[in-house]
């Protein structure tokens, strides 16, 4: 069964530059291995990450990101079940969704989304969070 898990968290204030670019390299390397399809964009302080895959590979990992002391403050925003996946690979980036690509695929992401949001404007929040409108 498919799953996704979307979430906003806060990065540590130790965390340096090439501590995040270590991270968002190994989350690519680690992801694309286990079939976890998605992406974790960094910016001014705050990581955004989309997990999309098979339920148990998506949820033990999260449950791993959740106890992970480089960042703080996780807001998750989905965790559901979904028919037709929206991300066909993994990407991470240290700036704000720099690619066309990312563009479509979170705003598609959210389209789908907009039905289970739990609270209403949340998907509006989330896109302007993200500098989408
Ligand atoms: C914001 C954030 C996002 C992360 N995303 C991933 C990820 O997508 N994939 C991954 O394997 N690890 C990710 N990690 C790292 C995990 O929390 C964990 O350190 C890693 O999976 C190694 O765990 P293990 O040593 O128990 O296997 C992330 C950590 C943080 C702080």
């Amino acid at each position: 069964m498919l799953y996704t898990i979307a979430y906003i968290s806060r990065a540590a204030d130790h965390l340096s530059t090439q501590d995040i670019q270590e991270l968002l390299q190994y989350s690519s390397r680690s992801n694309v291995s286990s079939n976890i399809n998605g992406l974790l964009l960094f910016n001014e302080g705050n990581f955004f990450q989309v997990l999309e895959g098979d339920r148990l590979a998506v949820e033990s990992l999260y449950n791993k990101i959740k106890e992970d002391s480089r960042h703080d403050s996780l807001v998750e925003l989905f965790h559901e079940r979904t028919v037709d996946p929206v991300f066909k690979e993994y990407s991470s980036q240290f700036n704000l969704i720099s690619t066309e690509y990312d563009v479509i695929v979170i705003k598609e992401y959210l389209k789908r989304r907009k039905k289970t949001a739990v609270k209403p404007g949340m998907v509006h929040q989330i896109e302007s969070f993200l500098g989408l409108e």
